[in-house]
């Protein structure tokens, strides 16, 4: 069975408290549990892991290889500072996924840096919590592709 990570980097653990006007009023364990249910649903294994911490968030990256097949990350604020959350995106070298709950594009102009996106399959912006549903049917669509790739492979082995 699969396995996909989710990660989710500061401040997110306030979601539902903080600046609702912006992140709206779900809370993250409210996320969670929708996620669980699609995982559930699509046959796929599914953990999640919130800090405020980077270096924490760059541990467990790093221990998604050999673990895990995709990861969904939030990295929040360290979107826009963070070259070592993109250096072990980088060095895991795993089907990454990039949700933002706002659109980072039409906020403030420090926000328009993004350190992250460049190492990601995909980014999904802007569509609140409802972006997390999107990240994971795009992962079940990339590990369908590598899937059916494989395959191939195999095929002309043969
Ligand atoms: C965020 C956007 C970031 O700029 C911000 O620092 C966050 C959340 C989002 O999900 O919209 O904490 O990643």
């Amino acid at each position: 069975m699969a396995k996909v990570v989710v990660i989710q980097g500061p401040n997110l653990n306030m979601l539902g408290v903080r600046e609702q006007n912006i992140y709206g009023p779900m809370k993250l364990e409210q996320i969670h549990a929708q996620m669980k249910e699609f995982a559930d649903k699509n046959n796929l294994e599914i953990e999640f892991f919130q800090s405020n911490l980077e270096g924490e968030i760059v541990d467990r990256i790093q221990e998604c290889l050999g673990e895990a097949d995709g990861i969904i990350i939030n990295p929040a604020a360290y979107t826009h500072t963070s070259i070592a959350i993109r250096d072990a995106i980088s060095a895991v070298a795993m089907p990454t996924i990039e949700v933002h709950i706002s659109n980072i594009h039409r906020r403030e102009e420090f926000r328009q840096k993004n350190m992250i996106a460049a190492v990601c399959a995909s980014s999904v912006v802007g569509f609140g919590p409802f972006g997390y549903h999107l990240a994971m049917t795009g992962m079940t669509q990339i590990f369908s592709e590598i899937a059916a790739m494989k395959e191939a492979q195999k095929a002309q082995q043969a």
